[in-house]
C-alpha cells in the first residue's frame, strides 16, 4: 500500500511542485557520452519526505540508501534492514520530490539468493515506492541478477569496490584495492555489472587510482563515494554531509555542524520551558 501524491491540506508536507519532468533512467545514463561527463551527477541519500524536498532542488538522483540502518535506526550494520524499511523510506522519499531519480538500496537477503527472489523483492520496491530504480552490492556474482532485472524492466544500480552488506566477510569498511589482484577484481566486477545493463553505478572506498580505472573503463556513469574527483559524480550520505554525527569517515567533507545547532536549539528550547517563558501569549491560544 502506498500514495504517491501528497495531500497539500495537511500542513507539513506542501512542498511546491515545479512544472518539468522527473529525471528518467535513460538521462541520467545518457549524461556520460563518449567516455566523458560534462556535468558531474549530485547524488545524496534521503530516508525520509522533508529531507527529500530540501535535497531535490540540488540534486540528479536521491538514494535510499541501506545506510539508513544506522542512521535513522541505530542499528551496527546495513545487515539488519528489511525490505519493508525500505520500501516504507523509498515511499516516502518518493512522495518528497519531484525532480530526482529515486534509487532504492535493495535489503541484504533480499537478492543474492536468485534472480527469481531479486525480481520479487526488486518489483515489490518498485510498487510500493512508486517510481525508483534499485542498486544493489556486488560484481561479477551479481551480473546474472543485473541482466534478469534489466531484461525485464527494472533499472539496476550496481555497487561495487567497499560493498558494506559484506562487512562480515571484508572485517570492515576499510579502502578497498590495495593488493593487484584487489584491484583487477574491482575493475572486473564494474565491467561485468556495466556489461549486464546496469545504467550506472556507485563505486565506494577504493584508491583512488582503480576509481579513476573504472571511471574511464564503462560506459555508464561511474558515481564515487570515498574514490576520486574524476568519477562521473559523487554520493554521499547527507548526515555526514551535515555534520550530525561526531564520526565521519576520511572521505566525507562536512558542510555544517548540524548536530551543535540541533543541540543548540534543543538547550535553547529546554532552558525557555524551565523558565516558563515559551510558550508566550503569541504561542497560545487565547478567546476572542
Ligand atoms: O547505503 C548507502 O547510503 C549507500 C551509499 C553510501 C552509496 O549505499
Amino acid at each position: 500500500m502506498s500514495t504517491f501524491t501528497i495531500d497539500s491540506s495537511t500542513s507539513r508536507a506542501t512542498p511546491s511542485p515545479v512544472p518539468g519532468k522527473r529525471m528518467t533512467v535513460p538521462a541520467l545514463r545518457g549524461r556520460k557520452a563518449g567516455g566523458t561527463t560534462a556535468e558531474p551527477i549530485v547524488m545524496l541519500t534521503a530516508y525520509t519526505m522533508r529531507m527529500a524536498q530540501l535535497l531535490d532542488p540540488h540534486c540528479d538522483m536521491l538514494l535510499v540508501g541501506d545506510s539508513l540502518g544506522q542512521v535513522i535506526y541505530g542499528l551496527p550494520s546495513t545487515v539488519p534492514v528489511t525490505t519493508e524499511m525500505m520500501c516504507a523510506h523509498g515511499a516516502a522519499v518518493v512522495r518528497g520530490s519531484w525532480h530526482a531519480l529515486v534509487g532504492v538500496d535493495m535489503p541484504f537477503g533480499s537478492y543474492e539468493g536468485s534472480p527469481d527472489q531479486a525480481f520479487a523483492s526488486a518489483s515489490r520496491i518498485l510498487k510500493e515506492t512508486g517510481w525508483a530504480a534499485v542498486k544493489l552490492e556486488g560484481g561479477e556474482a551479481m551480473a546474472p541478477t543485473t541482466r534478469f532485472l534489466t531484461e525485464r524492466g527494472i533499472p539496476v544500480i550496481g555497487h561495487v569496490g567497499l560493498t558494506p552488506q559484506a562487512v562480515n566477510m571484508l572485517g570492515g569498511y576499510g579502502a578497498r584495492g590495495r593488493s593487484e589482484a584487489e584491484a583487477e577484481k574491482i575493475a572486473g566486477d564494474a565491467r561485468a555489472v556495466a556489461d549486464a545493463g546496469a545504467f550506472c553505478m556507485v563505486v565506494e572506498g577504493v584508491l583512488e587510482d582503480i576509481a579513476v580505472r573504472v571511471t574511464g573503463d564503462v560506459a555508464v556513469p561511474v558515481i564515487g563515494i570515498g574514490a576520486s574527483a574524476s568519477c562521473d559524480g559523487q554520493v554521499l550520505v547527507t548526515e555526514d554531509m551535515l555534520g550530525l554525527f561526531e564520526r565521519t569517515p576520511r572521505f566525507v567533507k562536512r558542510y555544517d555542524d548540524f548536530a551543535a545547532r540541533v543541540g543548540e536549539a534543543a538547550k535553547a528550547y529546554a532552558d525557555e520551558v524551565r523558565g516558563r517563558s515559551f510558550p508566550t501569549a503569541e504561542q497560545t491560544y487565547r478567546a476572542k
